[in-house]
């Protein structure tokens, strides 16, 4: 059984305490529940994608307390110092080129010679964090191929018994995952669309950042849609829903769950994967959903509305 801690002193120590022990502690962030070991600890590492039953070693995003914790793990570039003094801590990860001697298991970066890290801001992830006082991976808190957690019931509904414990921080308030800024060829670049909006980093750096094209496309289907999918088939960019579908709406419409009826795209993502979690409950097979304008935070939903609609 999965332990439920609540973020109080005392549960920060135990959680901290589990972390130190090579354990798995599903641990709150204003974007999704992540899945946090010791960064430093290959046992540790390998154990979340176990958990998690990743079929393949995909990197891992390394969690710290504040940026001063950042230059022994990955070089910051101008750029990248700009975003993360604007952004951090909050919904950006920056992937940064790997320092050779970085405390961090090669099972983290998959290899590569890069190394993904942000500085999350949920107070809960930023106390267990520095009470832990060393990085940690954390990928999602979901199983390989489910929708991200955003509550602490999602995280046990997914990974009950396959994890010591769940730091119960309430419910997530951006609800999607960081934007990734790569900084291959030292222009920076985005890798997935996420919590902070393009238009916001673009107004930072004084231009705009190109997208990487599969974060727009769908480049492999079978591969990424699953990631993000309700277990119902999926339409988007639906105004007339048919009768045997559960209609997702945005903005004042007649549907069954509403991503937000002011029509707030702030509020429309962090409802996002908790209506596919609802979905799932209610066990929709089919499933439409209205058209969300592709602006700001509209651009991660979409992105992520795309992949739960692409062909499995
Ligand atoms: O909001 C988030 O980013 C959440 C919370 C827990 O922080 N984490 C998250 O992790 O979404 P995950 O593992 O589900 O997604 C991380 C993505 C993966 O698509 C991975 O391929 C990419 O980051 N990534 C990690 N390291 C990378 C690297 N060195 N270069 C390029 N992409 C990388
Ligand atoms: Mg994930």
């Amino acid at each position: 059984m999965t332990e439920v801690i609540k973020p109080d002193s005392s549960g920060l120590a135990r959680a901290a305490a589990i972390l130190d022990d090579g354990g798995l502690v599903g641990m709150p962030t204003e974007t999704v529940y992540g899945l946090a070991g010791d960064a430093a600890n290959d046992r540790a590492v390998a154990a979340i994608y176990q958990a998690k039953g990743r079929p393949s070693f995909n990197p891992l995003i390394v969690h710290v307390a504040d940026v001063d914790q950042i230059s022994p793990l990955g070089h910051l570039s101008d750029s990248a110092k700009r975003l993360a003094d604007a952004f951090w801590p909050g919904p950006l990860t920056l992937v940064l080129p790997l320092r050779d001697d970085a405390p961090v298991s090669a099972l983290v970066t998959a290899g590569l010679p890069t190394l993904a890290v942000r500085v999350p801001g949920h107070p809960v992830s930023r106390a267990l964090l520095q009470t832990f006082g060393r990085g940690v991976a954390a990928p999602s808190a979901n199983p390989s191929g489910r929708v991200s957690p955003v509550s602490a019931a999602h995280v046990i509904a997914g990974l009950d018994g396959r994890i010591d414990a769940v730091l119960d921080g309430g419910e997530c308030s951006v609800g999607l995952e960081s934007t990734i800024v790569g900084f291959a060829d030292a222009s920076p670049m985005i890798l997935r669309e996420g919590g902070v909006p393009a238009e916001a980093l673009a107004e930072v750096l004084g231009r705009p950042l190109a997208v990487r094209e599969e974060a727009g496309a769908i480049t492999a289907p079978g591969q990424m849609a699953s990631h993000y999918a309700p277990v119902g088939r999926v339409r988007i960019n639906v105004t007339q829903p048919e009768p045997e579908e559960t209609f997702v709406g945005f903005g004042p419409v007649e549907c069954d769950l509403n991503l937000s009826e002011n029509a707030d795209l702030a509020e429309a993502a962090a409802n996002l994967f908790r209506h596919f979690h609802q979905l799932d409950a209610m066990g929709a097979t089919r499933i439409a959903v209205a058209p969300v304008p592709d602006e700001g935070l509209g651009r991660a939903i979409n992105d992520r509305l795309r992949r739960a609609a692409a062909p499995r």
